[in-house]
């Protein structure tokens, strides 16, 4: 008996692979700091619970395939305040942001045709490519340009006739990178020339630092049947575990044909969609003490890493990650090394090799990701053991 080719060509997230090593060491009585993950330390919020408390139904069912009434008017709602203009019949309620991005994929891509994205970026997308049968088409941005994305020219270069989407992440995941208007309008003007689809990943739309601004694909003029928005409830409200993401469009035949996917899924969870309409409509505060919060996280451990004159970094402009370019051949084997063989006062830290947010091959192999998920002295405890480690690993 064969396993189908594309289970077995799929990827372990490189994300969680090294967990095995990190359960050792905590077997071993070290302390980790698992800074491989985006999850955030910080308490969800109190309305969450409330509304749990207050859901009052005698049985659990199944609720529409595109999401409850309540949660698609918050969320709508929530998206006016940026102006972008959406109704709740334009948003499918999804598994997560995860299932909204393959959800994207599926709609857009037919088997090997192609999806422009910047790398690194974002791990998972290369899974839910995978599963979807298209090829994923990276564009390099690096980390000594902060991750500013190509010109025109360039980009323009990567498209043929199979291509059928360009994807990114603003802020984004694993680089801290925003992109500004001018980049935005790259995009924009592509899609339009080479009528494509173009789907931003807005997970971290609020935390973007330093005074500047977050420009959404919904704020984008012209091309609006193009856009495809796919967001979440994780970061935000730090509700990780809730699993409630959207896919939102203008495209009305994209998302009748999306409604298809979901149908097939047949619904979301009920008391979870109830208690993030709550979330959504009372805690702008609560999103903009998770922005001040993240904000010294990243403040301070930036302080850290400049310590170490070995590391190449980027100071994030939003989101709560960044990706360190260290001076090691085999970024994996010295995030094992750390694990397994190094301590500092007992702790030690769990990191993601950088590898994994590429597709293409050997690229990132001396990077990692780092996320900014503790509170900030545990923060630079955590950085300062990865500087302490590199002196004593033997590459
Ligand atoms: C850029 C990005 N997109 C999507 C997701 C998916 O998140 P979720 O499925 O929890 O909404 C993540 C999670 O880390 C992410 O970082």
């Amino acid at each position: 008996m064969n396993l189908s080719k594309r289970i077995k060509e799929a990827q372990y997230s490189p994300i969680r692979r090294l967990y095995s090593y990190a359960n050792e060491a905590e077997k071993e009585g070290k302390e980790v700091y698992y800074i491989n993950i985006g999850q955030p330390d910080i308490p969800s919020p109190k309305t969450f619970f409330e509304a749990l408390r207050k859901f009052d139904k005698k049985v659990i069912s199944y609720v529409p395939s595109q999401g409850t009434e309540k949660l698609r008017i918050a969320f709508s709602k929530y998206f006016n305040q940026f102006n972008y203009g959406i109704e709740p019949d334009d948003i499918i309620i999804t598994f997560g942001g995860s299932e909204a991005l393959i959800f994207a994929f599926f709609a857009v891509a037919d088997t090997n045709e192609e999806i422009i994205v910047f790398e690194p970026f974002y791990t998972n997308y290369n899974l839910f490519a995978s599963l979807a049968g298209c090829k994923l088409v990276p564009i390099p941005t690096k980390i000594e340009e902060g991750f500013a994305l190509p010109p025109y020219r360039r980009i323009k270069k990567y498209i043929n006739s199979k291509t059928k989407a360009i994807l990114y992440a603003s802020p984004n995941n694993p680089t801290g990178k925003v992109y500004n208007e001018e980049e935005l309008e790259i995009l924009a003007k592509l899609v339009k020339e080479y009528n494509l689809f173009l789907i931003a990943d807005e997970v971290y739309r609020e935390f973007v630092y330093d005074g500047l601004k977050h420009k959404g694909i919904m704020q984008l003029e012209d091309i609006k049947d193009k856009c495809i928005l796919t967001d979440s409830v994780s970061k935000r409200y730090s509700l990780c575990g809730a699993r409630v993401g959207c896919i939102v469009s203008k495209n009305k035949e994209l998302m009748s044909n999306v409604l298809k996917l979901a149908q097939g899924r047949l619904s979301c969870p009920e008391v979870e969609q109830y208690a993030c309409a709550e979330v959504i409509e009372k805690e702008n505060e609560f999103v903009m003490m998770c922005k001040e919060e993240f904000k010294r996280r990243i403040d301070a451990g930036i302080e850290v890493l400049k310590e170490c004159e070995d590391i190449v970094y980027f100071k994030p402009q939003g989101a709560f990650y960044t990706m360190l370019k260290l001076p090691v051949n085999n970024a994996e084997d010295f995030a094992i090394f750390l694990l397994k063989e190094f301590e500092l006062n007992k702790k030690t830290s769990m990191v993601a090799p950088g590898d994994g947010f590429y597709s293409t091959k050997g690229k990132g192999k001396n990077e990692i990701r780092i996320s900014f998920v503790y509170e900030k002295e545990k923060m630079c405890e955590a950085i300062r053991i990865i500087i302490e480690g590199l002196k004593k690993y033997k590459k």
